[in-house]
C-alpha cells in the first residue's frame, strides 16, 4: 500500500514571520494523521519552518535546488544546503521552473541525481500545456518529461522518487482535470515507469496529482488507483482548505 503524500506548494508565498504563525497552527491541528503531510515554503522560512516542526510528522520540502553540489554559482542553493537545513523533499521541474526559468528535462535530470546523492527525495513535476492536450500529445509529453528526468536512475533509485503530474492548464485556474482524466494519466506514468524499471518499481512509486485541488475535488481524486497524493498550491496557503482536503481524504 503506498501512504498518500499531500504537499503545500506555497511558491513566492509568505515571510518567515508568516510560515511560524501558520505552521504553529497547522502542527496543532495534525498531530496524528494517516496521510503523510509536507510543507514547501520559499527558501528563507525553511530553517524557521524546520526549527518549529521539530519533532512534528508534517516534513519540508525546498521548491527547487542547483544541481552543483557548491561553486561560484551566484544565487543558487544546493542540495547539501538543503539537507542540512533539515528538507526531506525537493520539488523539482516544476511548470513554473520550466516555464520561466527555461528548466529542460536534462537540468531536472542532473537535480534528481544531485538530491538522492545528498539522500533528498525528489518531487518530479510533469505535465503538458494546453496545447498539448488539445492536440493529443498529453500521454507523449508526460512520458518525454519522465524518461528525461529519471534518466540512468537505478531501479531503488526510482523506486523511492514521488512524481506529480500537473496539467499546467489546472495551475492556479481553478480547473482541475476531471478524477478520469486525472487518473488516466497517473496511470500511464505508472506504465511508463513499469517499461523502464519494472512492475515492482512502478507499484512503489507514489504519483501525485496538482492543479486546483480543493477539499471539494480532494476525496475523488484521491480515490483514484493511481492517484497517490496532491501536489497543492493556492489552496495550501489557506489554513482551512490545506486542512480541509487532508481531512477529506483520509
Ligand atoms: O505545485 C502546485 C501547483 O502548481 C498547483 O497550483 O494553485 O493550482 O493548486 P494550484
Amino acid at each position: 500500500m503506498r501512504q498518500l503524500i499531500i504537499v503545500g506548494n506555497w511558491k513566492m508565498h509568505k515571510t518567515v514571520t508568516e510560515t511560524l504563525e501558520f505552521l504553529v497552527e497547522l502542527k496543532e491541528k495534525l498531530s496524528n494523521t494517516a496521510v503523510e503531510v509536507v510543507v514547501s515554503p520559499p527558501f528563507t522560512a525553511l530553517a524557521a519552518a524546520a526549527e518549529v516542526l521539530k519533532g512534528s510528522p508534517i516534513a519540508l520540502a525546498a521548491q527547487n535546488m542547483h544541481w552543483k553540489k557548491q561553486g561560484a554559482f551566484t544565487g543558487e542553493i544546493s542540495s547539501a544546503m538543503l539537507k542540512e537545513l533539515g528538507c526531506k523533499y525537493v520539488i523539482l521541474g516544476h511548470s513554473e521552473r520550466r516555464q520561466y526559468f527555461s528548466e529542460t528535462d536534462d537540468h531536472v535530470n542532473k537535480k534528481v541525481k544531485s538530491a538522492l546523492e545528498s539522500e533528498l527525495i525528489p518531487i518530479v513535476c510533469v505535465g503538458e500545456s494546453l496545447e498539448q492536450r488539445e492536440t493529443g500529445a498529453t500521454e507523449a509529453t508526460v512520458e518525454k518529461q519522465i524518461n528525461g528526468a529519471l534518466a540512468g536512475l537505478s531501479p531503488e533509485q526510482a523506486a523511492g522518487i514521488v512524481i506529480a503530474y500537473e496539467p499546467v492548464w489546472a495551475i492556479g485556474t481553478g480547473k482541475t482535470a476531471s478524477d478520469e482524466d486525472a487518473q488516466q494519466v497517473n496511470g500511464y506514468i505508472r506504465k511508463v515507469i513499469a517499461c523502464r524499471f519494472g512492475n515492482t518499481v512502478a507499484e512503489a512509486v507514489r504519483i501525485q496529482y496538482g492543479g486546483s485541488v480543493k477539499p471539494a475535488n480532494a476525496q475523488g481524486l484521491m480515490a483514484q488507483p493511481d492517484i497517490d497524493g496532491a501536489l497543492v498550491g493556492g489552496a495550501s496557503l489557506k489554513m482551512h482548505d490545506f486542512v480541509g482536503i487532508i481531512q477529506n481524504v483520509l
